[in-house]
């Protein structure tokens, strides 16, 4: 796990947050066992900005990566930084319901670990589909 809290952490230092000065920085696993990390980007328009689970997300699929397999995010100091709600769907798009998300503090420090079946649970996914 401490590669992805040395991800998320880089991340986070890169966080373009001017208006709500909430830095969030994300890593993720993927199935090869590669780490991605992402930043929120905030935008003048405001709706118009971002998390920092889909920059995440956006860089594993980039790289080649299908699915997510651990997650760590962190927002300021010590507050407990749970994915939103929207980022929750995100994350499950490529995550089973027993992946880990860790939740650390902007030092790296856990703080609670839940797992997606947790945040998101009787989730609706691409399984829904088929
Ligand atoms: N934020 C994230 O990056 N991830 C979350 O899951 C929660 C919220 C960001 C969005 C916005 O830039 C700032 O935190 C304040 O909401």
């Amino acid at each position: 796990m401490q590669d992805l809290v040395k991800a998320a952490i880089a991340a986070r230092a890169k966080a373009h947050a001017p208006y709500s000065k909430f830095f969030v920085g994300a890593a993720m696993r993927d199935e090869h066992g590669h780490v991605h990390g992402g930043c929120n980007i905030e935008n003048a328009a405001y709706p118009q900005g971002w998390c920092a689970e889909p920059s995440a997300i956006s860089h594993l699929i980039m790289a080649g990566g299908t699915k997510v397999t651990e997650v760590v995010v962190m927002g300021n100091g010590d507050t407990l930084c749970t994915p939103c709600g929207g980022c929750r769907q995100k994350i499950r798009e490529f995550a089973k319901g027993d992946v880990k998300i860790h939740c650390c503090t902007e030092s790296g420090a856990l703080i609670q670990t839940f797992t997606l079946d947790q945040l998101l649970p009787a989730s609706f996914g691409p399984e829904n589909l088929t």
